[in-house]
């Protein structure tokens, strides 16, 4: 049940697994010990403190355990709904594997986990999440597009009068092709590659004026965007479905995710959005609950953006109160199943999580944000990138009940298929003539598959 080919890991030189696993994760964590200290150094109580202080003398010997070669150990049963499923992944295949000879995809999920574990066994800081200053931090530098989509949003959608039938359907179509791309390039904001971003930087990435779309469409380079619309119109004619979002990262791509969700619920295509979220800080910026409330609670409340114009406060309050209306209504609904913190691709989903594949079957449409989304799909291995997407998700496309899927993600990291045809070829000659295409974040994929009625 395994794919033909193999999966990349940490020593592979030529992989961005070798940066990861040897520089970045390292970094990662040097980063993460330096938001404790900026804590620790607020503490006034002594038990507290000293609590702390252990949650740091972890997090540094997972970092000499990541960079000295030691042997990947179990997880501390620390009371988490995902122990069990770690353990038995553990011991069924990474017995005496070490961060770099394990499979990349395992060994980076791990390095999360335990992340975790520096803190849940703590007595005080169980929830204590690392990254959550630098998700603030960075949705809070955003003002230019965050404000560029909640005026052009707040309002709710309707369309000119006196159009006609075709005329409105066109006009909804090109509406959800903009708003596919929004969401798609939302993607790009991804602090864990971008840890010391400038306003600039910031800004470039998240340009989302209707002729930078044009632009950025021929970078989709495996484009099933007109079938994607079919196929939500077909929803909306015979029962307005429901769609899901395996959500990536918080704050501006979170936020990109809402407007499209918003947009899919006030068109008719979707009755219903589900949003699936981490259950603990995971890959840097992934959404947990925490997250979502913030984002929700900062637009309707926040002070955080003080150049606004009172215009712009108004439309981000607007916007944020409808979608805390959908909340309350049920239309959106906020989930966070164990199974998306472990180091399992979802080639095992159906196997290791059979209630969430089955909750998934129900849907019309699951959406996968994101590059380790796309990589947990795909099983993070070497396959060509003319290899249809079906045949890279495995039983995601094939096994009874797999659901209707669509991978948003712009490509950060080796795996690429859904090429076409001539893929292997055009990423032969990107590897030549632009090197790093596949960690740029510059191109993307929007890949669809069927699923299997169950
Ligand atoms: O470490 C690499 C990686 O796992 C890649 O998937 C990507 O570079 C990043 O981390 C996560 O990206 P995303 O937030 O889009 O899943
Ligand atoms: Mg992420």
């Amino acid at each position: 049940n395994n794919p033909p080919w193999p999966a990349y890991r940490g020593y592979h030189e030529y992989s961005f697994a070798y940066a990861t696993m040897g520089q970045r994760l390292p970094t990662i964590l040097g980063k993460g010990i330096e938001d404790v200290v900026l804590t620790l150094n607020q503490e006034y109580d002594e038990e507290r403190i000293v609590d702390l202080v252990k949650c740091i003398e972890r997090m540094d010997a997972l970092k000499q355990e990541l960079q000295g070669q030691a042997k990947l150990r179990p997880i501390i049963d620390d009371g988490e709904a995902d122990v069990a499923l770690w353990n038995k992944l553990i011991a069924k295949y990474f017995q005496g594997k070490t961060f770099m000879n394990a499979p990349w995809l395992f060994a980076e999920a791990y390095k999360y986990r335990r992340l975790q574990e520096s803190f849940s066994v703590s007595k005080h800081w169980k929830n204590y999440d690392v990254f959550f200053r630098q998700k603030c931090d960075t949705f809070s530098r955003s003002s230019e597009a965050v404000f560029e989509l909640s005026m052009r949003f707040a309002e709710p959608f309707t369309l000119r009068p006196n159009l006609s039938p075709e005329e409105q359907l066109e006009a909804e179509r090109l509406m959800f092709l903009e708003l596919t791309q929004i969401c798609l390039w939302g993607n790009s904001t991804d602090l864990s590659l971008l840890i010391n971003m400038t306003e600039d930087q910031i800004k470039s990435l998240q340009s989302t004026g209707g002729d930078h779309l044009a632009a950025t469409e021929k970078n989709i380079l495996g484009n099933h965007m007109k079938r994607l619309w079919e196929t939500v119109v077909n929803l909306r004619a015979s029962t307005g479905g429901r769609i899901d979002f395996v959500l990536d990262n918080a704050g501006f791509e979170l936020y990109c995710d809402c407007v499209y969700a918003d947009f899919l619920i006030q068109s008719g295509l979707a009755k219903e959005v589900r949003f699936h979220g981490k259950r603990y800080p995971w890959f840097v910026s992934d959404v947990t609950k925490k997250d979502w409330d913030w984002l929700l609670n900062s637009m309707v409340y926040g002070h955080l953006f003080p150049k606004a114009s009172q215009e712009e406060i108004d439309s981000l309050r607007r916007l944020g109160m409808r979608w805390k209306q959908y909340e309350k209504e049920g239309k959106w609904v906020y989930e966070q199943h164990p199974f998306w913190c472990t180091g399992y691709t979802f080639w095992e989903l159906h196997n290791e999580a059979p209630d969430l594949f089955l909750h998934l079957s129900r849907s019309d449409l699951v959406f996968f944000k994101g590059d380790l989304n796309h990589r947990k799909l795909t099983y993070d291995c070497a396959a060509p990138p003319s290899t249809d997407f079906e045949i890279a998700i495995g039983p995601m496309a094939s096994a009874a009940g797999a659901p209707r899927i669509c991978s948003l993600r712009t490509i950060k990291s080796d795996v690429v298929v859904g090429f076409g045809p001539d893929g292997d070829e055009l990423a032969e000659k990107l590897d030549k003539e632009e090197p790093g295409w596949k960690i740029s974040g510059k191109y993307a994929v929007v890949l669809l598959s069927e699923g299997r009625p169950g």
